[in-house]
């Protein structure tokens, strides 16, 4: 077999050599495509422009997360759903062949209780889960306690990319411990690209090692989020990602 031959011969039996394809997912859960509600996109033509982006990329559906955080984004569900239903338009206007579900992403302060009491909960899937996050500078102390709450009221928390709290680096300990109590772990691929850094990229690669992982999300909040990751879809861990079985296909 000549050189050129054996090359041919050598990828098509090694099929972990060829970047991931993000159709592998079906579903992008953790995104921030709603314009001006919060640090993603900000207008319609952004909104517009990431979301035939994505489908581009290969994903069936995403699900659209815009923060809710009670000091910096108090973004009322009415606001959130009509902004999606603006968007949702627009994208069948277009014909993007893509589908949109309508979330958040919750910050754990002292106003999610009391929306979860009031039953104003914007949730995704059958399984109704909802996508939560912790303060980045200091470690969580009432976490337990929403997660029970939300588990109690037949919701099922998911903690956004665990790999990005410093105060949890060098151990996935922690990830493990909310699986047991009920939670889900979400990674964004771009950590696994070293855009947030070293150390949140060796703590998504330990998520992966430990299979400690139930979803991925991009995480998406403007175009470069999208072409970055798009650029870099041949890193070993994508490869890895690529023969590995998310809750993101169930959905
Ligand atoms: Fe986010």
């Amino acid at each position: 077999m000549g050189w050129f031959s054996s090359l041919f011969s050598k990828k098509e039996t090694n099929p972990s050599s060829k970047p991931l394809v993000l159709s592998w997912f079906g579903t992008d859960i953790h995104s921030h495509l709603l314009p001006g509600v919060d640090d993603g996109a900000q207008t319609m033509n952004e909104s517009i422009a990431m979301v035939s982006k994505m489908a581009a990329l290969g994903f069936r559906q995403c699900v659209l997360t815009s923060h809710v955080k009670m000091d910096i984004y108090p973004n009322e569900s009415h606001r959130l759903k009509n902004a999606f239903e603006q968007l949702k338009n627009e994208v069948e206007a277009l014909s993007i062949p893509i589908n949109l579900a309508l979330a958040a992403e919750y910050y754990i302060d002292d106003s999610l209780l009391t929306r979860l009491a009031e039953n104003d909960i914007l949730s995704f899937g059958k399984e109704r889960y909802v996508l939560m996050e912790f303060s980045f500078a200091t470690p969580p102390v009432q976490e337990q306690k929403v997660f029970d709450a939300f588990l109690t009221a037949g919701y099922k928390p998911i903690l956004a990319h665990f790999e990005r709290y410093g105060y949890f680096h060098g151990s996935v300990e922690k990830a493990l411990a909310y699986r047991k109590q009920g939670v889900f772990i979400q990674m964004n691929l771009n950590s696994l690209t070293g855009h947030y850094g070293v150390e949140v990229r060796k703590q998504a690669e330990r998520l992966i090692d430990e299979f400690a992982l139930d979803f991925v999300g991009t995480d998406a909040h403007r175009m470069d989020h999208l072409t970055h990751l798009e650029a870099n879809l041949s890193l070993p861990y994508f490869r890895e990602l690529g023969n590995r079985l998310m809750r993101n296909q169930g959905l």
